[in-house]
């Protein structure tokens, strides 16, 4: 089976979700897990997901993106597996159980929600009362500083490092982005207990293309650099990308 594509940019959380898949397979004694992707879009990783067995409920809001994912997963003989389903982190027992799933993927949502502790809370309710897993990728302030820093935007720059979102501007297409300190902090409001943090897109968004697509070898020497770099807090204090790792276990819920 493919890794999901780009994998210079996603190799590193496709790693650590496919492992924590395999450990919440280990600890529940299940072969196929029940899992929730929200905001999983055209199925980036719900797709992969479902191609290890799993069975996973996509919800999103935009209809585009379920056309898309149906599309996707039809390609990849996984439909039997996936389920689409229009809603969104507020509204998410309107369109699924509360309690139902045992791994909840939330990747590039929270900087979209209205709310992002309440989105975050609703998605965390969606795990089994008796443990499951929490893997929320997210945008990370620093990795913005640095990628317009270098591109020569000193203002806009100081402006991501300085301002209340981590927003570089007005044009910034990213609604909000965070600190490893603030997104943990999230989590452990949920009462999750946090068990990685992994930086993502250390150096991949920073690299001109050309670099690694012309080297050969540069690519997988690449990714071998993100992932040694991920879980040094250095370097996650920099990272386009955060991802975090959480259980919640039976004692404390
Ligand atoms: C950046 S994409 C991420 C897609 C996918 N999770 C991935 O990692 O490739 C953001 C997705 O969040 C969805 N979205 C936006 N607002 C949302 C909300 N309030 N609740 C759930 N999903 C939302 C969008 O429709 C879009 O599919």
């Amino acid at each position: 089976m493919a890794r999901p594509s780009a994998s210079r940019r996603t190799a590193v959380v496709w790693e650590v979700l496919r492992g924590a898949l395999d450990q919440r397979v280990k600890t529940d004694g299940k072969e196929a897990l029940d899992v929730l992707d929200t905001g999983g879009g055209t199925g980036n990783l719900a797709v992969p997901v479902a191609e290890l067995g799993h069975r996973v409920t996509v919800v999103d809001p935009s209809p585009n993106a379920l056309f898309g994912l149906e599309r996707r997963a039809a390609e990849a003989g996984v439909e039997d597996r996936i389920r689409g389903v229009q809603g969104d982190a507020h509204g998410l027992f309107e369109v699924v159980e509360r309690g139902g799933f045992d791994v909840v993927l939330c990747h590039g949502v929270l900087e979209y929600v209205d709310d992002p502790a309440e989105g975050l809370g609703n998605v965390v309710a969606a795990l089994r009362p008796e443990g499951g897993t929490l893997s929320l990728l997210a945008a990370g302030i620093g990795g913005a500083v640095l990628g317009r820093a270098l591109a020569g935007h000193f203002t806009e720059a100081r402006q991501a490092l300085t301002g209340p979102d981590g927003r570089w501007g007005e044009s910034d297409p990213m609604p909000r982005r965070f600190t490893v300190e603030q997104l943990t902090g999230l989590v452990d409001a949920t009462g999750l207990d946090v068990t990685a943090v992994h930086g993502v897109r250390v150096f991949a968004d920073l690299v001109p293309g050309a670099l690694v697509d012309t080297e050969p070898d540069a690519e997988e020497a690449l990714v071998r650099l993100e992932s040694a770099a991920s879980e040094l807090p250095a370097f996650q204090a920099v990272a386009s990308r955060l991802h975090v790792l959480a259980e919640a276990r039976y004692h404390d819920r």
